[in-house]
């Protein structure tokens, strides 16, 4: 069985040094200009640069913004409408004032995001990859933006590793605005409720990219597209090229793992890299 043995990537020092950070090894050919830093011998098997097999694109389903009457009487309200006309400022301002799920009435900051912003009116795409978490945790709903804890710092590795920064050509958000108490799983009724923000985030944005992290991720993006995504386990639908629609355009989005659970399984980074890798290759080839 042939593996490839080579990223394909021209690493420079700082890229390498990074991903010697996230102990990720990867195979570079012997050359005279060597740097001296470590040669890592170990192999990371990517996946062959695959042709895309584009799967029929669905639009993400649109929920109803009608709060049970329950809900109400707990001091929560339905969600604003017409999520779909607004533009980034409304966006942001409505995410902040929601109060559509209990999720509000626990959290100390909303966090819509960060990153390179679109301008209005966008007729192209915005920014060159969105990635997109799970929800904010303890450090990000203090902050108000995402992935600043520990994972923040292995997603920030992650993206300089591939010559990118969250600030710029990348936007970064989650799937929930607000953080779950003790870092529960989310609700499928937070999801139901949140959803349409980041619906409308990447309508504005046009990213050419998406990079779903984790499951909750993969489950938003891909629910439309790919038949009981929610019964798959994330392993089943990385390595591959999936699309979701959005305002008439079908975004690549590529699955890998949330950076927690790399942290916690460091034998997987190697996957993950390998993703990135993928991603980088869609990219590339992106018009
Ligand atoms: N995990 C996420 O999915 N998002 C964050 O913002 C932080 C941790």
């Amino acid at each position: 069985m042939s593996m490839t043995p080579s990223t394909g990537l021209n690493l420079d020092a700082r890229q390498r040094a990074m991903l010697q950070a996230m102990h990720i090894k990867v195979w570079q050919p012997d050359s005279p200009a060597d740097d001296g830093l470590a040669t890592p011998t170990a192999l990371v098997a990517l996946p062959a640069p695959a042709a895309p097999l584009p799967r029929v694109p669905v639009s993400l389903p649109a929920v109803p913004s009608s709060t049970p009457p329950a809900a109400a009487q707990a001091g929560l309200s339905p969600r604003p409408d017409g999520i779909d006309q607004m533009d980034w400022p409304t966006l942001a301002q409505a995410v902040s004032g929601c109060r559509a799920c209990g999720l509000c009435e626990s959290r100390k900051n909303t966090v819509f995001g960060v990153g390179q912003l679109p301008v209005a009116p966008a007729t192209s795409p915005q920014v060159d990859w969105l990635i997109v978490g799970e929800a904010p945790g303890e450090n990000e709903d203090l902050a108000g933006e995402p992935f600043v804890g520990q994972a923040g710092k292995l997603l920030d590795n992650m993206l300089r590793a591939i010559g990118l920064d969250r600030h710029n050509k990348v936007y970064i958000a989650n799937v929930l605005k607000c953080r779950p108490p003790v870092n529960r799983n989310p609700e499928p009724h937070e999801v139901a409720q949140c959803t349409p923000y980041l619906r409308r985030q990447i309508e504005l944005l046009q990213p050419k990219i998406i990079l779903a992290m984790g499951r909750f991720a993969m489950n938003a993006l891909l629910d439309a597209s790919v038949p009981e995504v929610h019964k798959l386990p994330l392993g089943k639908l990385r390595g591959q090229i999936h699309h979701c629609q959005s305002a008439g355009r079908a975004v690549p989005v590529i699955v890998t793992y949330h950076p927690a659970y790399l942290l916690r399984n460091l034998p997987e980074k190697a996957k993950a890299w390998a993703d990135l890798c993928l991603a980088l290759d869609v990219m590339r080839r992106a018009p």
